[in-house]
């Protein structure tokens, strides 16, 4: 999730595009590049690290229109030569995107062989290369739309034309807006980027593009036809547009679940791209802390069940000092960041004791990818709000995809069963939608919890790790005291605790722990607890003994949990509403914790 920006209009404008910049840097800081038209001259500068480092390098030239990138990487190292914009072997084009181009390894070979030489590891760069091939230097909206005919993925881009002083803008399954001032008119990622400047928009859809030039814009389609849009006013303040209109990050976030799964999806782990033998170990390791150690669990249960091979799940602080000699082992790292000291830790002391190590982050580049093996990346986009939610979603998406992708290396995953988690994944974005479309039962049940100060969330099998995720959740931002525990084990200590003063929130989405799952909320009744429900459509049997019920969409067993933690979150975050808490940044807590 990188910001893009176009502008063209007043002299000397290189202060309004990197301030333009500066606005969209929550959307991604690895790097920052501009390229601006002076003299009929092309500049490119750009740089790894932030808009403001690079703004007290480069030499300011007089120029009226120009593109800019800040980069939150996806594909290739947050370096130099990676940051955004590439230009055209000519060197008459300029390009930044905004996405993940699937398909730009074999359109890459492709105009390699015919001649273009490439200067970074990304995705992106293929797009100007493409665009060059298809432009005779006079219809740059024709060469663009030819061009992103054969690219498979998600972008948003905005392509500088030295030759003939315009912009063009396109979107597809990325944000694109345009800013209309006097005179001047904005193409950016996000309404912040122009909004000190004018508060007149003209929202872009999908498969539409743009053309801005100092003669004005034009809008079209990706057949060609003109399209007629409306200007509209927009009325927020620059912090409301940063947060997408949503109070919090947090809410936000939690309504970029679909999309962020859906770019998870999109990146295709395979065991080949991870370069390790999978054959050659005998159990299998997962590591992390807090809501990244939950993701850990919840894949226990799932590689012991897809792979058949032993597989523990560990907390970073408990590993790090371990002696045990691991040659046989494969340990997997996750952590949203890439930065959180005690699981670096554990990542150094296992490879040191020869286990094969294979890091799970979000963050391209982040130190976990120096301690590992192997990389996987998940794609969700920047995390702002301490609390984790799109992040932990896409961990547990890519662990579906690793184990997939192992247990057919190994033989262990059946034709069919294969079918079935295909087809089970590609429906998840729709059905997490569904979820937040309809917030209303989470937001009724909210109200109810925020009235207490002690709760217990229950859950068997892979909703174990759910139940523990939706405790941490609720105690990190409302400061209600919550615990998570196996359903099985509240008779051996817990139970003593249960009154009409403590809540049970109880995942029983339909598996083959349902019935049992039934026994415990009528344990957990017999003691005048009051019972929030979460149980799958079309399984009401446990309904009638809970108090409060929300029923979410059923998916495969494997994969509801990724549907039922949505909506966890969503509980968790309007609990905390309810109880005006700093929901972004809860008391005593850091986003990553980089010390041990
Ligand atoms: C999650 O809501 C917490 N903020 C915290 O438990 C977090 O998951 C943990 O610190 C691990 O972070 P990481 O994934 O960046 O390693
Ligand atoms: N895939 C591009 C890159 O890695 C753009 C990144 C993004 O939009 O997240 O440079």
């Amino acid at each position: 999730m990188c910001g893009i920006i176009g502008y063209v209009g007043r002299n000397n404008c290189m202060p309004i595009i990197f301030d333009m910049l500066k606005r969209l840097e929550y959307r991604g800081y690895d790097s920052a590049g501009i390229s601006v038209i002076s003299d009929s001259n092309l500049y490119l500068m750009k740089d790894k690290g932030t808009v403001d480092a690079l703004r007290s390098v480069v030499e300011f030239v007089d120029c009226s229109i120009g593109i800019g990138h800040t980069r939150w990487a996806t594909c290739g190292a947050p370096l130099k030569h990676n940051a955004h914009p590439f230009l055209d072997c000519k060197k008459e084009l300029a390009l930044a995107h905004n996405g993940i181009i699937e398909n730009y390894r074999e359109l890459k070979d492709g105009l390699m062989r015919e001649g273009h030489v490439f200067s970074s590891e990304t995705d992106s760069e293929v797009i100007v290369h493409l665009i060059e091939k298809y432009y005779t230097g006079s219809n740059l909206i024709e060469a663009v739309r030819t061009a992103l005919g054969q690219v498979r993925g998600s972008y948003a881009i905005v392509v500088l034309d030295r030759r003939n002083k315009k912009i063009v803008g396109a979107r597809h399954e990325s944000p694109l807006v345009l800013g209309i001032g006097k005179n001047e008119i904005f193409l950016s990622s996000d309404i912040p980027g122009f909004l000190r400047h004018t508060n007149k928009v003209v929202y872009l859809n999908d498969n539409e593009m743009v053309e801005i030039s100092h003669g004005g814009y034009s809008v079209y389609d990706f057949s060609g036809h003109t399209l007629q849009k409306e200007v509209k006013e927009i009325q927020w303040t620059i912090e409301d547009a940063e947060k997408g209109g949503f109070e919090h990050y947090m809410l936000k976030e939690i309504y970029e679940i679909p999309r962020a799964v859906q770019d998870t999806l999109r990146s295709r782990v395979d065991a080949s791209i991870l370069e390790i033998d999978f054959n050659d170990f005998e159990r299998i390791l997962l590591i992390g802390c807090g809501t990244s150690y939950h993701a850990a669990l919840y894949g226990k249960y799932l590689f012991e069940n897809l792979l058949k091979v032993p597989t523990h799940a560990e907390i970073s602080s408990e590993v790090r000092n371990s002696t045990l000699a691991m040659s046989d082992t494969l340990a997997f790292f996750i952590t949203q960041s890439g930065e959180t000291a005690d699981t670096l830790a554990a990542a150094r002391n296992l490879r040191r004791l020869g286990a094969t190590t294979c890091a799970i982050t979000n963050v391209v580049g982040s130190s976990i990818t120096r301690e590992t093996d192997a990389v996987f990346y998940t794609h969700a986009g920047p995390e702002i709000s301490v609390a984790a939610t799109k992040t932990f979603v896409s961990q547990i998406t890519a662990l579906y995809m690793l184990a997939a992708s192992v247990g057919e290396v190994r033989g262990e995953i059946s034709a069919s069963v294969k079918t079935d988690l295909r087809n089970a994944l590609r429906v998840l974005p729709s059905e997490l939608q569904k979820v937040l479309d309809n917030a209303e039962p989470v937001k009724n049940v909210s109200r109810e919890l925020a009235k207490y100060e002690n709760a217990f969330y229950i859950g068997r099998g892979y909703n174990y790790p759910i139940a523990l995720e939706g405790a941490l959740k609720l105690k990190e931002i409302s400061y209600i005291h919550a615990e998570g525990y196996p359903a099985g084990e509240l008779k051996h200590g817990p139970l003593a605790l249960l009154c009409e003063k403590v809540p049970v929130v109880a995942i029983a989405t339909y598996d083959e722990l349902y019935p049992k799952m039934i026994g415990n909320i009528a344990e957990v009744k017999a003691r005048n607890s009051p019972v929030i429900l979460f149980s799958t459509e079309n399984h009401p049997e446990a309904n009638e003994l809970a108090d409060f019920v929300v029923e979410i969409p059923e998916n495969h067993q494997i994969i509801t949990p990724a549907i039922t933690v949505t909506a966890l979150q969503l509980m968790a975050y309007y609990v905390a509403k309810e109880r005006n808490c700093p929901i972004d940044k809860p008391r005593n807590l850091a986003k990553s914790v980089t010390v041990e």
